[in-house]
């Protein structure tokens, strides 16, 4: 099988580097790849969000395969002009990306299906911000104002907080910019990430995972991109995850079906574990990142084969998944002012190792690998335990040298000590 990865991070490293281990796939190619895939796959320049660019490379290069790993070329329908050549592709049309482009779609999608998710309010109005902001915040019983972007903003359009003056802010900025604003309750309890392969009804999930988007350690600063993860959960009980499945992801994949636009690829579900339960705090409709630098380190069955399976509609007969023993912790190393406008053109000494996968990275042409981006480096420790693939993570972090980056040092910390628990009904 040829396989054709479509994306530039540190999650596309992951994928590629998981599709290289299934005996079923012969070639890989990525666009427009980084500095570190370039070693492991032929790499092109196209433009990913032209559905006709995406579609004549992979006609070029006879791919059997397309998979696309960010949300906006999903969004815009890069799938859709990928299947229209007759390739098969992993990733939702159009149509069924709106889960995550449209945050009252979603909304829509999960009423409809039943589905425990923050009550919400869409503002597009300037002129009705300010009642509104009452209606939620601690006012209202919340421990924080939480205010979204309706749209794809890169993880970064999300504002939770107590202080009404930066919620009002943030809100504004958005209604400026001619955004409409998801004001949300709300939702207390450990977040997980639930990946689960969708092909139509059918929901296979990946191992459960958690990340962090704060930048700085303690969940402090700005919300970014994430800044780390790891999986398993170890305070998360089988029968949770099953419970996700049941009441979550299979009602809103089968309302998709319903509706006549049937989902196909990776339905990334981003929970809240509440008192009452799990409740959705958003769905995206490809793999997080940087949560699949850990689940993907974790997996024992070929991936070439499971997308595959997905993008032909043979799901259903795809064996169960085997999972490796022990834990993945990701940790992201981060050029200086990110998640402001980074410093790029640094030069990186010591990415070019195993467990380093390459983001915001670009080759000289003397040969120097240098920063391109604001995540550069996803690094990833796997061990028999959370204490074991932390060490490890850190371990091979401390190696890496570039002037001015950041990293958290608190990944996957609480869980290894055992201080995350689920909150009681
Ligand atoms: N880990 C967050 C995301 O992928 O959106």
């Amino acid at each position: 099988m040829r396989v054709l990865v479509i994306g530039a991070g540190a999650r596309e490293h992951a994928l590629l580097l998981a599709l290289r281990n299934d005996p079923e796939v012969k070639e890989l190619a990525i666009a427009p790849g980084n500095a570190g895939t370039a070693a492991i796959a032929d790499q092109y320049d196209v433009d990913i969000t032209s559905g006709d660019a995406v579609a004549a490379l992979a006609r070029k290069i006879e791919a059997d395969l397309v998979v696309i790993g960010p949300e906006v070329p999903l969004v815009v329908g890069v799938a859709d002009a990928v299947r229209a050549v007759g390739i098969a592709c992993f990733g939702p049309t159009k149509e069924a990306a709106r889960v995550e482009g449209s945050k009252s779609f979603a909304k829509d999608v999960m009423a409809a299906a039943g589905v425990r998710t923050a009550t919400s309010e869409i503002i597009d109005n300037p002129g009705r911000l300010d009642a509104a902001l009452d209606r939620f915040g601690p006012d209202a019983g919340n421990a924080a104002w939480v205010v979204k972007d309706d749209g794809l903003a890169a993880g970064k359009g999300v504002v939770v907080t107590a202080d009404r003056d930066a919620a009002r802010a943030h809100a504004a900025s958005l209604l400026d910019a001619g955004h409409p604003v998801l004001l949300e309750s709300f939702l207390d309890g450990p977040e997980v990430s639930l990946f689960c392969v969708v092909d139509g009804e059918t929901v296979v999930p990946l191992l459960a995972a958690q990340d962090f988007k704060r930048v700085g350690d303690g969940d402090t600063g700005p919300n970014t991109g994430g800044m780390g993860a790891y999986a398993p959960l170890p305070w998360l009980p089988d029968d949770v995850v099953r419970q996700i499945v049941g009441e979550i992801v299979k009602p809103v994949a089968a309302e998709l079906v319903k509706r006549g636009s049937p989902f196909s690829g990776l339905l990334y579900a981003g929970l809240a574990i509440t008192s009452q339960g799990p409740a959705v705090v958003e769905f995206n409709c490809r793999f997080g990142d940087p949560e699949t630098q850990s689940v993907l380190a974790l997996l024992d069955s070929p991936l070439g084969q499971l997308l595959y399976a997905a993008a032909t509609g043979h799901l259903a007969e795809h064996p169960p998944l085997r999972w490796r023993d022990g834990a993945a912790v990701t940790v992201v190393l981060a050029a200086e002012n990110y998640p402001g406008r980074p410093r790029v053109g640094d030069v990186i000494a010591g990415a070019d190792t195993e467990g380093v996968l390459h983001a915001g990275t670009a080759r000289r042409d003397d040969g120097a690998v240098v920063s391109s981006g604001g995540r550069v480096l996803s690094v990833v420790g796997t061990g028999p335990d959370l204490a074991a693939a932390r060490e490890d993570a850190y371990r091979r972090i401390s190696a890496i040298k570039l002037p001015g980056s950041h990293f958290r040092s608190d990944i996957a910390l609480a869980a290894a000590e055992g201080r995350i628990s689920l909150p009681t009904g």
